[in-house]
């Protein structure tokens, strides 16, 4: 496999008396695939999301994405790396409430240097994707659920990160509203977005995922590749 994501032998252990959060995980993602990750509370799945995300490093083991070894990148490279092939989002949206949807979209192309212009039309592409055009000039606190994080969703596409990665991103939401954002995530998969998603829900997995990854006390349960998906 051509990997986009490959994670070689990687340990997480946060304080040095306890149980690993991560023990000897192995794990390769292809461009384009769409992986679920599972298990249970504590499991170390965030943790895994986190590593990939550059936004922590490993205690010891490699991440290498887009063939860069990202675990021992310096701090300004992190945090490029992070802007420019990374996109997140979270359970809890994590918008800032006193920008308005746009401004929240646009804030990560400002962070990478991007024209206005260019933003703005980007920006206005993905609201009109995502069915939020008519809410930009709102604050999010008027959205309801789906509509914050779907708002979500385009302010982590904003910069065409080459990885989009999810931690349940529909555990604060409704089944309805959460099959909503499973459907945008799927059709993103659909147009070549390689996406890892962290997720409790089986049939989320199952209907938005071509392959699941288990996780039980830091190490790799199960990988099993359906390939099915509607
Ligand atoms: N910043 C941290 N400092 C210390 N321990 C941590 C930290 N983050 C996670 N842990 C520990 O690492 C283990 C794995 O946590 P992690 O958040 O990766 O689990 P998870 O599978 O995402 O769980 P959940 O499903 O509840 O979100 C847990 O025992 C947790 O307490
Ligand atoms: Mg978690």
């Amino acid at each position: 496999m051509d990997a986009l994501i490959r994670i070689d032998d990687v340990t997480k252990q946060y304080d040095r008396a306890g149980q690993p959060a991560l023990d000897g995980v192995g794990l390769q993602v292809a461009a384009g695939e769409a992986v679920a990750i599972m298990g249970p509370s504590g499991s170390g799945k965030s943790t895994l999301l986190n590593l990939v995300a550059g936004l922590d490093r490993p205690t010891s083991g490699t991440v290498t994405v887009a063939g860069v070894r990202i675990d021992t990148l310096s701090e300004t490279a992190l945090a490029r790396y992070r802007r420019r092939t990374i996109g997140m989002i979270f359970q809890f949206f994590n918008l800032l409430d006193d920008l308005t949807v746009e401004d929240n979209v646009l804030l990560p192309a400002q962070l990478a240097g991007v024209r206005r212009a260019e933003a703005r039309s980007r920006a206005d592409e993905l609201l009109a994707a995502l069915r939020i055009s008519q809410h930009a000039r709102d604050y999010p606190a008027r959205l309801s659920g789906g509509e914050r994080q779907r708002v979500a969703i385009a302010r982590a596409l904003v910069n065409r990160p080459t990885l989009l990665l999810a931690d349940e991103p529909t555990g604060a939401l409704d089944t309805a509203t959460g099959e909503q954002i499973g459907e945008v995530l799927l059709d993103l998969n659909h147009t070549g977005q390689t996406l890892l998603l962290v997720t409790h829900n089986p049939d989320l997995a199952a209907r938005y995922a071509s392959r699941t990854v288990e996780l039980v006390d830091g190490k790799l349960a199960s990988d099993v590749t359906t390939g099915v998906r509607r």
